[in-house]
């Protein structure tokens, strides 16, 4: 598979689960924005088959190279970040996973029950990246119990493997949508939720980077006992600022991201 197919399937299956960026992205497109994605963000448990570093090879295998990694110290996730190193206009590729050691005995045992239920060579190739739920259904109690301690692991054992969100590189826009505010207040128009968990707008010039996100669409997702409605996927917007040497940042920003993070919290709604 190439990197255009992979990013197409993905956008297929994200769409069914987060319409909300499906009808901005056919909104843009009617505006006559050309909608070009800065990356793309997956979820993983550091455990079995689906570790990072499991995924790694299937991420190289598109034709990607790792350029970064990163640590979010409040959410306990590590990241690696990818770009293709040919195609400019293809998405970065970021890759996260939960540090199940640092919660709690409980956390860690439902993790380990669900890890435990995936085939050893569960991951062939790209489409690992829109599997998914590679264990049995949860149920409710035990997601929410999850919740409790983390979002990240709540959202991951009832959705399983797909893409978090999809990114539009903002830099790429007409003039009047290239700033998160402008992208902001235009979703907001057309009706959807903004994430404002530690400011509408995250970053800045002074980091290079600048982003913002919608609040994830909200579902109802089967679990064992049931189907119930939770936070499902979200759409970013991000604006990137050019190094004292002149080249675009390519990198990522962990104190926004930590931020970002929450687009799929359920806490405030
Ligand atoms: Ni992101």
């Amino acid at each position: 598979m190439n990197h255009p197919e992979f990013f197409s399937t993905l956008w297929s299956d994200f769409c069914a689960i987060a319409p909300a960026a499906a009808n901005i992205n056919a909104q843009l497109t009617a505006d006559g924005e050309r909608v070009l994605n800065d990356h793309v963000a997956f979820r993983t448990f550091n455990k079995g088959p689906i570790s990072l570093e499991k995924l790694d090879p299937v991420v190289r295998s598109l034709g990607y190279e790792r350029f970064d990694d990163y640590r979010f110290e409040e959410k306990k996730l590590r990241a690696w970040a990818y770009v293709h190193p040919t195609d400019a206009d293809a998405p970065k590729i970021f890759v996260s996973e939960l540090l199940t050691e640092e919660f709690s005995p409980e956390l860690q045992a439902v993790v380990d029950e669900l890890v435990a239920q995936i085939p050893e060579d569960f991951v062939k190739g790209p489409e690992v990246f829109w599997a998914g739920l590679p264990w049995e259904r949860v149920s409710y109690d035990t997601y929410l119990k999850l919740r409790e301690e983390s979002e990240y692991a709540a959202w991951l054992a009832a959705l399983g493997l797909r893409a978090n969100h999809f990114t539009i590189f903002l830099n790429e826009m007409s003039d009047k949508l290239s700033t998160v505010e402008a992208m902001l207040a235009y979703v907001e128009k057309h009706g959807f939720e903004v994430n404002s968990s530690g400011g509408r707008v995250k970053g800045g010039e002074d980091v290079h980077l600048a982003q913002g996100s919608t609040l994830a669409d909200k579902m109802a997702v089967e679990f064992s006992d049931g189907p119930q409605v939770v936070p499902t996927c979200y759409y970013e917007f991000a604006r990137r600022f050019p190094k004292p040497d002149g080249e675009l940042y390519q990198g990522f920003v962990a104190s926004s991201a930590d931020k970002i993070f929450e687009s799929t919290n359920a806490a405030d709604r």
